[in-house]
């Protein structure tokens, strides 16, 4: 079902939801011979790479040609720190698949100058075409950490993060908010709508007001994830709960 230029695709089960997911990640793969997938961490997606890597150990699937590309990281976070996005991916996902480390690119959270290192990931970003995007959505209206507010002609750049977002990203930080972090270094809005495709997944309630906000919406500043609705490749994967608030005549 298509609403305001979007594919929405309801499942009831849940396990059929990421197996489709998976499938978007298998076809864009055998679509091209050197497939860029940029990737997304949070609790969305990690079904999918739980999939992705029980098929990797049946041989169905491989990372041999792909290169990638993260949306975030925290700042002063590196990939030896647990919560950092690059642990996330290296432990989820990289470190169980065939991919090569030279075509993975993360942002690193601990550079001595974020600025430079937001340019730099963004001269690696121009030079790709992302064939598949997978995204989340924060409680915020955030897609990677573009907070209400974000500029959407920005490339990746350095950001504070909104208090939602960090009241959210508490539960993985013993829920501390001191401890949880403030800011962070993304990809711009820009740069996810270059991708070829988008796939967005969003379960539970707690994302049913920022689906119908982002399908019913206005495209502004104030609701980021609002500018999906300019691309012309969108899916989103909801689970009846993400989905409740839609309502179909
Ligand atoms: C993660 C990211 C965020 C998350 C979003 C939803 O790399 O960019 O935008 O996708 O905060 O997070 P979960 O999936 O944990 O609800």
């Amino acid at each position: 079902m298509k609403i305001n230029g979007i594919e929405v695709k309801i499942f009831d089960n849940i396990k059929w939801l990421y197996r489709t997911c998976y499938n978007e990640v298998a076809s864009a793969i055998k679509k091209s011979a050197r497939p860029v997938i940029g990737f997304a961490t949070g609790s969305s997606p990690l079904p999918l790479y739980k999939i992705i890597v029980e098929e990797f150990g049946k041989g169905k699937i491989s990372f041999k040609n792909c290169v990638s590309f993260n949306l975030d990281e925290y700042i002063g976070f590196n990939a030896s720190d647990k919560n950092s996005y690059a642990y996330y991916m290296n432990n989820n996902l990289f470190n169980h698949i065939d991919i090569n480390r030279k075509n993975i690119n993360l942002i690193d959270g601990s550079a001595k100058s974020c600025e430079k290192e937001a340019k730099r990931y963004d001269r690696l970003l121009a030079k790709e075409n992302i064939d598949l995007q997978i995204l989340g959505i924060g409680t915020s209206g955030h897609i990677g950490f573009n907070e209400p507010g974000t500029n959407p002609g920005l490339g990746t750049h350095v950001t504070e993060l909104n208090q939602r977002t960090i009241n959210d990203n508490s539960r993985f930080f013993n829920n501390n908010l001191e401890l949880t972090p403030k800011s962070a270094i993304t990809m711009g809005i820009k740069d996810i709508l270059k991708a070829k495709r988008i796939i967005l997944i969003a379960t539970g309630k707690a994302k049913a007001n920022v689906i119908i906000q982002m399908l019913y919406g206005a495209i502004h500043p104030g609701f980021p994830a609002s500018y999906l609705k300019n691309h012309k490749n969108v899916c989103l994967y909801l689970d009846k709960e993400a989905a409740n608030l839609i309502r179909l005549n």
